[in-house]
C-alpha cells in the first residue's frame, strides 16, 4: 500500500509555529493517523460542480502531482500511515479522498456523491474499503462522505445543504450508533463541512461563522466557545480546509492569519501550497480521508 515518493523541497515547506526550541514545544502529544490517499494521475477540471471550478482556465496534472506529494511527504515526516487507492481514468476529482466515505469503529460508511461526474467513485471506494478490512455500509440517501462528516468529542458533526442530504444524517446515526449534529451551510464557496471547519484535536476546532445558518451558528458557539474563528482571507483560500494530529496542523501556507491563530494556542503548523488542486475546490483536508479501523 505504501510508495515511495519525491521528497518535497526545503522551500515546499515551511514549519512555523509553537518554536523550535524544545523548553517551549507544546506539551500536545501527537496523535497516531492512519489516512487514505489517492494520485491525482488523472486530475483535470472538465466541469463546474462547485464555484471554484472553471474548465476553460487551464490545469497541470503535473503540479497537481507534485503538490499532492508534499502533502503525502509531509503526512509521512508525521509518522501518519498513509495508504493509496489506485486512481481511475475518467474520475477527475478522485484525488478528493475525503468524499470516498466515512469510517469509524473499523465500520465505512460509503458515499453517493450528488453529480453524475463523481458518482462511480462510491463503488470505487467501497471496494477498497472492504478489501481492506472495513464492515462496508452501502448508503441509501446521498452524501460526500468526510467532506461533510467531522468526528469532534466522540459525535459526529455533519454538514448539509449543498451536497450531503439531511436524510444521510439519520443512516449515520443507525450506522455508529453516535450522536449526529447537523449543520447547515449556507455560502457557495464554502460547500462541504470540511472547507469550512477544522478539527485541531480531540477537543477543539476552528470555524468559518458566515459559512453556517443562524441555528448552525448558535450550536457551535454554544458546543465550543473557545474554538478558532477564522476570518473571510483564510477560509477563502481554503485555510479550514486542513489536517492534523493534534499536535502539528498541516494547512494552506497562503493561510497566514490562521497560522498565527493556532501558534497562540500552542500548534504546531505545516504550510503547503495546493494551489493547483485548489482549482478543482479542494485543499489538503479534501485529499485526506481518516481511517479509523
Ligand atoms: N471538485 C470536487 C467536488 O466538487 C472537490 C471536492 C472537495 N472535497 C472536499 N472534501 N471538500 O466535488
Amino acid at each position: 500500500m505504501q510508495e515511495t515518493t519525491t521528497r518535497p523541497e526545503a522551500s515546499d515547506v515551511t514549519h512555523t509555529g509553537a518554536m523550535a526550541d524544545d523548553a517551549q514545544r507544546s506539551p500536545r502529544t501527537p496523535k497516531h493517523k492512519t489516512v487514505l490517499m489517492c494520485r491525482p494521475e488523472h486530475f483535470t477540471v472538465t466541469s463546474a460542480i462547485n464555484v471554484w471550478m472553471d474548465p476553460s482556465k487551464p490545469t497541470s496534472t503535473a503540479r497537481a502531482l507534485e503538490q499532492w506529494h508534499a502533502l503525502h511527504d509531509a503526512y509521512a515526516s508525521l509518522g501518519y500511515d498513509v495508504e493509496l487507492i489506485d486512481p481511475i481514468a475518467g474520475l477527475d476529482d478522485m484525488v478528493y479522498a475525503a468524499n470516498g466515505g466515512f469510517t469509524l469503529d473499523g465500520k465505512a460508511y460509503g458515499a453517493k456523491f450528488t453529480y453524475a461526474e463523481r458518482q462511480p467513485e462510491g463503488p470505487a471506494y467501497m471496494a477498497w474499503f472492504e478489501a481492506n478490512g472495513f464492515e462496508v455500509h452501502r448508503p441509501r440517501h446521498v452524501n460526500e462522505g468526510e467532506g461533510d462528516m467531522l468526528l469532534s468529542r466522540g459525535a459526529i458533526l455533519a454538514g448539509h445543504g449543498f451536497r450531503t442530504s439531511l436524510e444521510s444524517h439519520d443512516e449515520l446515526r443507525g450506522i455508529f450508533d453516535r450522536e449526529v449534529v447537523s449543520l447547515r451551510l449556507v455560502d457557495p464557496r464554502f460547500y462541504h463541512l470540511d472547507t469550512a471547519m477544522a478539527i485541531l484535536d480531540d477537543e477543539q476546532i476552528a470555524y468559518l461563522p458566515a459559512a453556517f445558518d443562524e441555528a448552525g451558528r448558535r450550536e457551535l458557539e454554544r458546543r465550543y466557545p473557545d474554538a478558532i474563528l477564522v476570518d473571510e482571507a483564510d477560509a477563502s483560500v481554503l485555510g479550514l480546509n486542513s489536517f492534523g494530529d493534534g499536535c502539528t496542523m498541516v494547512i494552506a501556507e497562503r493561510a497566514t492569519g490562521f497560522a498565527r491563530q493556532l501558534a497562540e494556542r500552542g500548534y504546531e503548523t505545516i504550510g503547503l501550497d495546493l494551489s493547483e488542486l485548489l482549482l478543482g475546490g479542494g485543499g489538503i483536508k479534501c485529499c485526506t480521508l481518516e481511517l479509523r479501523r
